[in-house]
């Protein structure tokens, strides 16, 4: 085991987790262990065989192949397997998820978590609260795996498919012409092909869903950030008569159980929508494939059974590289493999810097001449200037009061909502006669609730000092945000005790580091 091992001790919470050149280790290292194990060589090297290491499987959703495949690694790896049972746990005396790890992490040296979860975010959190007790009590910090998480990630199945379609074309990664179809809103094997086929260096991706089950935009946005072309149809029938068709249909089943009423009684239309027909064989490409990443419906499967035989089959095998590409997720996370990996880790996070500017003072930045506008001039204090710049008079004066209760500024002052000196956009400005000085932090914290404004201290009738706030590149520690994603595991229903924290995407969206779900600036407060 190698301590420069990048790969040791990485939770894998959503497939992004893992960078392209990573995953592609991932698939060369699986290539490897499944030709070894096709001609029965020997398989010794790819072997934990470490007793002190626990896996620990906790399904607390339904399963079948995702847990099976991995209590089959872990297995084969010659490691302290346990399975958790949430059925007989204190789990259902409300304990937190976190109150529960913490207690078996207790019982080994290391440990590897495997957690399939209906809340959204679980591992990204468990990562950071039991990784900070780790550090605490001087242990290694425990491995999170994602083994699918309500509507947002799926990695460890991402990667066993990306792996099938390399597989398919003959590991050939220079371009891929995919097709999703069926529930591509709920299906989290779908949400994670937005960084997955970064696998690919050209990706066509056509999506194939009845209006209701469309993919939500955050993935969508997220495929066009990473530069795939996307196309869509309503219907099977729709996409074939359009012409150009792929040769690689990846097919996910209705997940009813994750549906609203509305949408379930409308069942039998979405699903004929995104149902394979017999009379459509024939126009087909050659070499086509079918996947899914299973279950099948046994009455209203999407894949009817009849294709079971024919070469479309592509779904068995590609559930059967679950195991071995779990085999190797184990090895890595366990710095078991990856001493030899040489390529870029994934992209650090953005730094906060820069979204403070200290502006120089000039010398005709006389108060009378900036602040008159239906404000007495401030002599001595503080004056928030370009507030809400742009916006309508009612989203300014509502900024105004935004800024006011979370700065705690209902203090003597005065403000307004104005024309800008040069256009016709309005802007507010408050200003503040008994405030001489604002911290770092505050600073931070008015950047985060009123983008574009700036900050003018003023002393003696003159303007001592001037900062230009831009959006910062995440905003978190604020009691007044929140996701809103009730699924998240920071909603706080869901009494995980997990603080919101959201980093800047495109544009002004800001993304929740738990589950995912982009907001616009707008919709993070709740103030
Ligand atoms: C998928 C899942 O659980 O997200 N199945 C799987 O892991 N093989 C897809 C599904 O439930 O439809």
């Amino acid at each position: 085991m190698s301590s420069t091992n990048p790969l040791q001790g990485r939770t894998l919470a959503a497939t992004a987790d893992l960078s392209v050149d990573e995953q592609r280790y991932l698939y060369r290292k699986t290539r490897e262990l499944k030709t070894a194990w096709a001609s029965g060589g020997d398989l010794t090297h790819f072997r934990i065989r470490d007793p002190e290491l626990n896996v620990y499987l906790m399904f607390l959703e339904d399963s079948t192949r995702t847990k099976e495949s991995f209590r089959n690694a872990a297995n084969f790896h010659d490691v302290k397997l346990n399975v958790f049972d949430a059925s007989s746990s204190s789990f259902n005396k409300s304990e937190s998820l976190v109150d529960t790890v913490k207690m078996l992490f207790g019982y080994g040296r290391r440990s590897i978590f495997v957690m399939r979860t209906k809340m959204e975010g679980v591992c990204r959190a468990l990562e950071e609260q039991l990784g900070e007790y780790a550090d605490r009590i001087g242990r290694e910090r425990p491995v999170f795996i994602n083994a699918g998480d309500g509507r947002h990630e799926h990695p460890t199945q991402e990667f066993l498919d990306e792996f099938t379609f390399l597989e398919k074309q003959g590991w050939d990664d220079s371009r891929i012409h995919v097709a999703l179809i069926g529930d591509l809103h709920h299906g989290r094997t779908i949400h994670s092909k937005a960084d997955g086929l970064k696998a690919f260096r050209s990706v066509t991706v056509d999506l194939v869903a009845p209006k209701e089950l469309t993919l939500p935009a955050s993935y969508k946005n997220r495929m066009e950030d990473n530069g795939f072309e996307i196309r869509e149809w309503a219907s099977i029938e729709e996409y074939l008569a359009s012409g150009e068709i792929s040769d690689c249909w990846y097919f996910t089943r209705l997940q009813l159980e994750r549906m609203g009423d509305e949408v379930r009684e409308r069942e039998n239309e979405l699903r004929q929508a995104v149902t394979f027909q017999q009379r459509w064989l024939d126009e087909l490409p050659e070499n086509t494939r079918f996947y899914h990443p299973l279950p099948r419906h046994r009455e209203k499967p999407v894949i009817p059974s009849f294709l079971d035989g024919t070469s479309l089959n592509g779904w068995d095998g590609q559930s059967i590289n679950g195991y071995f590409t779990r085999v190797i997720e184990l090895a890595m996370v366990a710095g078991h493999m990856g001493g030899d990996f040489d390529g870029l880790g994934p992209v650090p996070e953005m730094k906060e810097k820069s979204f403070i500017t200290e502006v120089p003072i000039t010398r005709k930045s006389r108060v009378e001449d900036r602040f008159k506008v239906g404000i007495k001039p401030v002599d001595d204090g503080m004056v928030i200037d370009h507030i809400a710049k742009g916006c309508t008079p009612e989203e300014i004066w509502d900024r105004i009061f935004r800024i006011r209760r979370i700065l705690q500024l209902n203090v003597r002052g005065s403000q307004g909502v104005f024309h800008t000196s040069h256009s016709l956009d309005f802007k507010g400005i408050i200003s503040l006669p008994d405030i001489l000085e604002i911290s770092p932090t505050e600073l931070k914290k008015l950047a985060a609730v009123s983008p574009g404004c700036t900050v003018n201290l003023i002393e003696e009738r003159s303007v001592k000092a001037k900062y230009r706030l831009a959006m910062p590149p995440k905003i978190y520690n604020f009691t007044e945000i929140s996701c809103k994603n009730r699924e998240c595991v920071t909603w706080p229903g869901a009494f995980q005790n997990v603080p919101p924290h959201f980093y800047r995407t495109v544009g002004e969206t800001f993304t929740c580091r738990y589950c995912g779900k982009r907001h616009e600036y707008g919709d993070i407060w709740d103030l």
